[in-house]
């Protein structure tokens, strides 16, 4: 269907995602990444396209298939989300940063495959550009939604991020081998902002994912009053 015959709550509105890891490179063939499977992401985007929205997606190295209707543009290293971004950020009203975005790379990638010889190797690393808080303090930044993975205590942390990062919701989510989050099907979430916050109770990630995007929606349309 015609973006312009678009129904739902979100009819014409441009919403930009990010999902799944980043991969960042140490040789051709090894790379430091992290278990996001990237299904939250990819059900949000689908989510997103049920309430109408336009949607574009930039995703991480994930198995998974486009939802349909959705934009995808495909990236390996947080540089790589970090410019895809960037490139197409003026052009939509909300931004939701739901990737896994390697905090630090190797500071130095080897153009062959590197060779063991000591028993110790060291790798020194350097900070990756936070997307999510550059989106957010842009002079015209867009509505933006963050997420907050965390091992412990996910609302202090998420609302610490929140004010932080200055977003205006966060999802807190709790990873770890004993949770949801990570590499499952199911999550639970507490989505957090200025002066509220509602419990999503433990749910497949698609039936979340409509629930955020319903809640999202709504404060969207009540940010400026
Ligand atoms: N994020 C981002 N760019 C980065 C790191 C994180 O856009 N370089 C985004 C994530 O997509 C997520 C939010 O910031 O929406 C929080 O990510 P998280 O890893 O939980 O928090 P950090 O700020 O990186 O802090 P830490 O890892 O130290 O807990
Ligand atoms: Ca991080």
């Amino acid at each position: 269907v015609a973006d312009r015959f678009r129904q739902g709550p979100l009819a014409g509105v441009r919403v930009l995602l990010t999902a799944g890891p980043t991969r960042e490179p140490l040789d051709p063939v090894r790379f430091i990444g992290n278990r996001s499977s990237g299904k939250m992401g990819f059900a949000l985007a689908n989510a997103f396209v049920q309430a109408g929205a336009q949607v574009e997606l930039v995703a991480g190295p994930v198995a998974l298939e486009t939802p349909s209707g959705v934009r995808r543009v495909d990236v390996e290293t947080a540089a790589e989300m970090e410019q895809a971004v960037m490139d197409r950020v003026a052009d939509c009203d909300i931004f939701v940063g739901c990737a896994a975005v390697a905090d630090y790379r190797p500071d130095v990638v080897a153009d062959q495959k590197i060779k063991k010889s000591q028993d110790r190797m060291e790798i020194r690393l350097v900070r990756n550009a936070d997307i999510l808080a550059s989106v957010a303090g842009l002079p015209e930044a867009p509505f933006t939604v963050g997420f907050a993975a965390e091992t412990q205590d996910p609302e202090g942390y998420a609302e610490k991020k929140r004010v932080a990062k200055r977003v205006d919701m966060i999802a807190a989510n709790l990873v770890g081998a004993e949770q949801g989050g990570f590499e499952r099907d199911e999550n639970a979430l507490t989505l957090l902002w200025d002066g509220g916050r509602e419990r999503l109770p433990m749910a497949d990630k698609s039936r979340l994912a409509k629930q955020l995007v319903s809640l999202i929606a709504g404060h969207y349309e009540k940010r400026d009053s």
